[in-house]
């Protein structure tokens, strides 16, 4: 079987084209997904149990259904009623946004809850507030344990907005699709894309070992 590196050739500026974008939604999805997911998994904290339950239902619905299918209702069901029109990115940072969210506040809530109570113990017994043990005392080493998480979390919204490719997203695998329907070939689109997401992880990866490192 030949392998027609002309063809790929062609097709690496909409490649590298659909790289920033794969690079640009992973990024405004993890940075307002982890927003979110602050507000979200500290409402999952709260103790009176009717006030948690937006907060519960809201992980529950965004973990228990697929991404693929969030993405097709925010895309065609909600972004057109707040926007007036269907917009691939704008969808796709919404969706990847909410999705991580979910996520998120998981991430967020398991790191905080993994301080010993002591801590906020002794916290208090200096005479601090609750809120002054959770900002001077609990988060600052709730924090960094939460470090390695939402570095995965970013690893797995950069290969999972490739399902984006779905509403049209010009992103990395919609040009792998793009140049299948062109050419007819499956090994030159798809190696492709799946070399370009594995050096966008291996180098956020790389990225987050220093990270971790410097903490
Ligand atoms: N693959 C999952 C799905 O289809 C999405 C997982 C999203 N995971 C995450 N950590 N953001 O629902």
């Amino acid at each position: 079987m030949d392998f027609r590196m002309d063809l790929v050739m062609h097709y690496l500026p909409l490649f590298m084209r659909g790289m920033l974008y794969t690079v640009g939604v992973s990024a405004a999805s993890i940075l307002i997904g982890s927003v979110l997911g602050l507000g979200i998994g500290f409402g999952k904290m709260l103790r009176s149990r009717l006030l948690r339950l937006p907060f519960d239902a809201y992980i529950n619905i965004f973990r228990g259904t697929p991404l693929y299918v969030q993405i097709l209702i925010v895309h065609f069901g909600i972004v057109p009623v707040f926007y007036g029109s269907t917009n691939a990115l704008v969808s796709g940072v919404v969706a990847l946004s909410l999705n991580s969210a979910a996520y998120s506040a998981e991430i967020f809530r398991a790191g905080v809850q993994s301080i010993d109570g002591g801590q906020r113990e002794a916290a208090l017994s200096l005479g601090m507030t609750g809120r002054q043990a959770m900002r001077f005392v609990v988060l600052p080493q709730a924090v960094k344990r939460m470090v390695p998480a939402f570095g995965n979390e970013f690893i797995v919204l950069v290969k999972d907005s490739s399902l984006l490719a779905v509403i049209a997203m010009p992103e990395i695998m919609y040009w792998g699709n793009t140049m299948k329907g062109q050419y007819y070939r499956i090994w030159e689109p798809y190696l492709t894309a799946a070399v370009l997401y594995f050096i966008l992880t291996y180098l956020l990866n790389k990225l987050l070992q220093q990270v971790e490192r410097r903490l």
